[in-house]
């Protein structure tokens, strides 16, 4: 789910495509609390949109840990 959605716009590897990187490397600054909100909310004024009809707030935060941990992309492949 989070690559084809996600995907759409920050490239299938997550690597930035219309949207940043959502790598590992490119996140470690950026606090699991923000990516959480980012998530959530969207970021207003950008084409970032906000997920909160189609996520609850503990899956955000999932996402926000996985996207920080660095993304499986291989075992979600299995
Ligand atoms: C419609 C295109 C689009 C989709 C779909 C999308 N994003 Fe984004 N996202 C963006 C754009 C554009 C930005 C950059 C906004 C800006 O200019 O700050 C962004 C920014 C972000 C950021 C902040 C990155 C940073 O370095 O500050 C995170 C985290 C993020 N997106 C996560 C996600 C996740 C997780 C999903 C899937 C649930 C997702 N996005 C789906 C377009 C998208």
């Amino acid at each position: 789910m989070v690559r084809q959605d996600c995907g759409s716009c920050h490239g299938m590897r997550l690597t930035g495509g219309l949207g940043p990187a959502l790598t590992a490397e490119a996140l470690t600054a950026k606090p699991p609390e923000y990516l959480q909100a980012v998530i959530l909310h969207g970021i207003p004024g950008t084409p970032m949109p906000p997920w909160s009809a189609m996520l609850t707030a503990p899956e955000a935060q999932w996402i926000a840990q996985q996207l920080f941990q660095g993304f499986p992309l291989e075992k979600l492949e299995k």
